[in-house]
């Protein structure tokens, strides 16, 4: 790129000036935080640095640093340095949709959720596992990520009041925010109910029969007959920021955030957020019927060996938030 020259330099600083002095002679209020010195102007008061973080998550962000956002970004956008060669691109945290929860659908994860991802990675995506990263370090590292994703939608809603309500910074903090955050993160908690993965039927012909007709009539369009993720609408799926995606292919035995049956039910109780693949509507056992047939659909010689019982699907309904 060339660099500026002098005179297109001086023209620059010129039409500032000029800018200026039109909007001083037009009378434009000033900015109050700029009449009282105590208040530090909004731009100074609102963004990631200033969001009150607990001492795990202040913890978790020394190790974010060093091990996450060479992928997910130095904010959590899911724009590090990596990611523009990644498919799937890692996590934007701070749009607050996580696909692999326990919790209900549009909710934020637990913080168990998120340490369980970090411990036993995501199969088939860049997302490794860190099963030597102390427990405590993953815990804290999940605190953080979560804390990135409050910040994140309090944020959208900032900017929401900025842009419909054409609201300046100053005045959204000043009107609107004591109230707005607290809103926020309860509606982000919003259900209490379990996610209940306990009383697992015996994964046998019939359960794998239901499953089938249950199958046929919920998942074929998107998943296809055979299981390989290419029903008929599978080619005109996007996802929550308009890219394409493609449903699984269950034969491949590569389910993302695990293979147990646990991990399958969780995923069809809970959907993927931000994704087309919806919570799925049903009894307990009527998903765990689901879980079987797709089970039986991965093809033998692909069977991955399972997993080490720690990455099997925790339960952790009810584990500390
Ligand atoms: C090499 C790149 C890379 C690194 C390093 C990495 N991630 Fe990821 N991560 C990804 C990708 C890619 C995905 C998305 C996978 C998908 O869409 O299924 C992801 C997804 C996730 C998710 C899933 C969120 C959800 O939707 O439920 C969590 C949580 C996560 N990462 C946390 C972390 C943490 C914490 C660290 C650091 C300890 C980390 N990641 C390091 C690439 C990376
Ligand atoms: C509207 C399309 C659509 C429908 C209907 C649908 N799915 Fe999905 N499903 C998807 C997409 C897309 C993904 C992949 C999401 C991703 O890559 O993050 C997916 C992923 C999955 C996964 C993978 C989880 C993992 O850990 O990898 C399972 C299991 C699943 N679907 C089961 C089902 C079942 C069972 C039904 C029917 C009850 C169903 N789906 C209905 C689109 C759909």
């Amino acid at each position: 790129m060339p660099s500026t020259t002098r005179p297109q330099l001086a023209l620059v600083v010129a039409l500032g000036c000029l800018a200026a002095l039109i909007a001083a002679a037009a009378g434009r209020a000033p900015d109050p935080a700029a009449e009282d010195p105590a208040a530090p102007p909004a731009s100074e008061r609102f963004g990631l640095q200033h969001w009150p973080l607990d001492d795990a998550a202040a913890r978790g962000r020394v190790v974010y640093e060093e091990k996450c956002s060479g992928c997910h970004g130095p904010e959590g956008l899911g724009n590090g340095d990596a990611a523009a060669w990644l498919d799937p691109r890692p996590r934007n945290f701070q749009a607050g949709r996580f696909k692999f929860r326990t919790t209900p659908s549009g909710e934020l994860p637990t913080i168990a959720d998120i340490a369980h991802v970090v411990r036993c990675g995501l199969s088939g995506s860049a997302m490794r596992s860190f099963p030597l990263m102390p427990e405590s370090a993953r815990n804290d590292v999940a605190a953080y990520v979560r804390s990135l994703a409050e910040f994140g939608l309090v944020r959208a809603e900032v900017e929401y009041f900025m842009e419909e309500d054409d609201m300046t910074l100053q005045e959204v903090l000043d009107e609107e925010y004591d109230e707005l955050v607290p809103d926020i993160l309860e509606g982000a908690y919003e259900s209490v109910w379990p996610v209940s993965v306990e009383q697992r039927p015996e994964m046998d012909a019939d359960s794998i029969e239901q499953g089938r007709v249950l199958y046929e009539a919920q998942c074929v369009a998107c998943h296809g007959a055979t299981g390989r993720g290419d029903g008929s609408s599978s080619y005109h799926l996007r996802d929550w920021k308009d890219a394409p995606i493609l449903p699984r292919d269950f034969t491949t035995g590569i389910f993302r955030a695990g293979s147990a049956p646990k991990d399958v039910f969780l995923r069809l109780r809970t959907g993927l957020n931000g994704t087309p693949m919806p919570a799925v509507y049903g009894s307990d056992e009527e998903l765990w019927h689901l879980t079987h047939f797709i089970l039986s659909l991965i093809e033998d010689d692909l069977r991955a060996e399972p997993h080490p019982v720690s990455c099997d699907a925790h339960a952790a309904a009810g584990a500390a938030r």
